[in-house]
């Protein structure tokens, strides 16, 4: 049998590394080998319900047997019920949704449509804001929104368009005013109005972030936040939107992220754990929003028409229902939490825990400071490998461990995936 490495040559030049993964149940999944792994990125962040929840599969498979794509422009009752019942998730606040592929995808539709509303709406100018350390994906728009310049830089004007000015995330373990938690009077947030009066090319349309940063390194905004850029928003009559796609559909304890902090977005885009692993995204957005289209303005080829994604999507919200799996992330995230803490009383090199629910971030800093460590997080994650635990590196930095496993880790392995950590921060902060 051929390597992986010599395979991975026919794949356009990617960071794909080893173990060559074959199976997965609930949250453990399997290599060539047969050697089991928890997997601590899951997916990342797709494999909420676990890996092949036999619901899921057994719908897919039911469905494969009737019809796998919706032509064109007929209506298909999956779709429109799955639409009926995101509504429901926010009771109806959020009613209109439009069904995309990808979360890249269904961040540009979302500011797609903001900007249609912002034309109706006679708004004189089109500026976006997004965060530095926000990340929307890999297509153009998205790139451009994207506030991780190491994504899409050497891509010439591929990440660039116009109107988008980005503003500090609100980054407290790294304030970008160098204040302190409890005295910053979430000076982030008024910022905010100032990039509005002047650095805009004309009104402020919309703004787009993530609730909780995730790629951007697990960045977790202090409370009260998302209610004090609301006020500000509402003054400048801007839209928001929540790319919860890393962090919806129950990840951080909360059906979605924003509910966390009373915030009540415009639009929220979604993906990876909807789908259940077959691609599905969307947005969804309020009734004004969700109008600003005329019908033929915005239009996928599978979104809405890919019956083996709206399967899916059922038994994925069935699942996490019928499992309980949002309080489930919540009390996982806790025991997570108490074991990193005790970690990190331990281990100098951790500089940061912080999160909510199972979407956790662990800092790792040089030992006796603050300084971002990426070699060791590097070191920790082949480490962690070697003891059967999945685990990526993230954030601007490099230097952030992301702990965003299936929903239905169990305490055991959550406590074997806490004794792989401590023993391999301590092997990286030996060698
Ligand atoms: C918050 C967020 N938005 C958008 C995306 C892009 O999603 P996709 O890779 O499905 O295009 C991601 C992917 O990780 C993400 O985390």
């Amino acid at each position: 049998m051929k390597s992986a490495t010599s395979l991975n040559d026919y794949l356009v030049v990617n960071q794909n590394i080893e173990p060559v993964l074959t199976r997965g149940v609930g949250a453990e999944i399997f290599d060539e080998e047969g050697r089991s792994y928890i997997d601590l990125e899951g997916g990342p962040g797709v494999a909420s319900v676990g890996h092949c929840h036999p619901k899921v599969v057994e719908a897919i498979k039911k469905q494969a047997d009737l019809l796998l794509q919706v032509p064109g422009r007929y209506h298909s009752r999956m779709t429109l019920t799955l639409a009926e019942r995101l509504a429901g998730l926010t009771d109806n606040r959020l009613k209109r949704t439009f069904f995309a592929n990808s979360g890249a995808e269904s961040n540009e539709g979302a500011i797609k449509a903001s900007l249609k509303h912002a034309v109706n709406t006679r708004k004189q100018g089109y500026g976006i804001i997004a965060f530095d350390h926000g990340f929307h994906g890999r297509l153009s728009l998205s790139s451009a929104l994207t506030g991780l310049s190491k994504q899409k830089r050497g891509m010439a004007t591929f990440g660039i368009f116009p109107g988008v000015v980005h503003v500090h995330a609100p980054y407290c373990y790294r304030c970008p005013f160098g204040l302190q938690n409890d005295s910053c009077a979430m000076k982030c947030a008024d910022a905010i109005e100032d990039a509005i009066k002047t650095r805009m090319p004309g009104d402020a349309a919309v703004m787009i972030a993530e609730p909780i940063l995730g790629v951007g390194g697990v960045i977790t905004p202090p409370e009260g936040y998302w209610k004090k850029v609301q006020e500000i928003l509402a003054r400048y009559k801007v839209t928001l939107i929540h790319d919860e796609v890393f962090v919806g559909f129950g990840r951080t304890g909360k059906w979605f992220a924003h509910e966390w902090y009373g915030a009540k977005p415009d639009i929220v885009t979604f993906a990876k754990t909807i789908g259940g692993g077959v691609p599905l995204g969307g947005f969804i957005a309020t009734e004004e929003l969700g109008t600003a289209f005329d019908p033929p303005d915005h239009f996928t080829t599978y979104g809405a028409k890919n019956q083996l994604g709206m399967a899916a999507a059922h038994a994925v919200l069935d699942v996490l229902q019928s499992e309980n799996l949002i309080e489930r992330a919540q009390k996982a995230g806790e025991r997570f939490m108490k074991n990193l803490q005790d970690i990190q009383r331990r281990r100098p090199m951790l500089g940061d825990v912080r999160g909510k629910g199972l979407m956790i971030g662990l800092e790792i800093v040089e030992r006796g400071g603050k300084e971002p460590a990426a070699a060791a997080a590097k070191k920790i994650e082949h480490a962690m490998v070697a003891r059967g635990g999945l685990i990526s590196t993230t954030g601007v930095n490099g230097n952030v461990l992301r702990i965003t496993p299936p929903l239905v880790i169990s305490d055991a392995q959550i406590d074997r995936a806490c004794e792989a950590l401590d023993a391999s921060i301590a092997e990286a902060g030996e060698s």
